[in-house]
């Protein structure tokens, strides 16, 4: 299997991750997967064609550093979460896991929407529909987009808003600071901590967000919106 078709795979199961959490979370009525989860440990996914093909901009060394810091979070989910099986909960292990979720989950989608093998935004698409209603052009978003990352201490984040249906832009400077992950269904994930980018640019976060913009799989970033915009017609929030 070619390394462009194994990333493709690792990107479907995200996807399929993602459309499994939204309608349990939505609908709460997925037991099946309530069941598998209390028995499973989860794997961290693989991400290693990066590493073998980084993006252009982007080192073999920063992408395999990083991605070693991403499956520590997967450990420290799967940690917290024996914990509370066997202990119980405490706010310890309630911060703890907030934490661990928001650093296994953010890096599965930012490096999902990362490629070797960048793809246009289709002009045609529902997603370019929405940008252009609340950005008026797409280098509205990018424009805007640049400057959240530069804002933010920790991660931007392009969403779809559950409570209002519209598309905006959410930074978070911490993995389980800020209210954007209760309503935001995440489309474009920004990692804009410095471990994300000091190994190939030291201190200058410009570059990297630079970089960055040029190296998204639209695509995935399209998928994703699409999965949220149904969701959002399937079922309602109950205030
Ligand atoms: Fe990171």
């Amino acid at each position: 299997m070619s390394e462009k078709e194994n990333l493709n795979n690792s990107k479907r199961d995200l996807l399929k991750a993602g459309s499994m959490l939204a309608a349990g979370f939505f609908l709460g009525s997925n037991n099946s997967l309530k069941a598998e989860s209390a028995v499973k440990p989860l794997n961290s996914k693989d991400f290693s064609p990066l590493v073998s093909r980084p993006p252009k901009g982007m080192s073999s060394r920063q992408i395999n550093e990083h991605l070693g810091l991403y499956r520590k979070y997967v450990a420290a989910l799967n940690k917290v979460n024996e914990t509370e099986k066997k202990a119980g909960i405490t706010h310890d292990t309630l911060i703890n896991k907030g934490f661990a979720y928001g650093g296994t989950i953010l890096h599965e989608l930012y490096f999902g929407n990362l490629t070797f093998n960048p793809t246009d935004l289709n002009y045609r698409s529902e997603l370019m529909k929405a940008i252009e209603k609340e950005f008026g052009a797409y280098e509205g978003l990018v424009n805007n987009f640049k400057e959240a990352g530069k804002a933010a201490r920790g991660w931007v984040i392009l969403g779809l808003n559950l409570y209002d249906g519209r598309l905006n832009i959410y930074g978070l400077d911490s993995h389980n600071e800020g209210t954007a992950l209760a309503f935001i269904w995440p489309v474009l994930v920004m990692d804009v901590y410095e471990h994300a980018y000091m190994i190939d640019h030291g201190t200058n976060k410009e570059a990297y967000i630079d970089g960055f913009m040029q190296n998204i799989d639209w695509s995935i970033a399209e998928a994703r919106f699409l999965q949220g915009f149904k969701n959002i017609n399937n079922a309602t929030l109950i205030i």
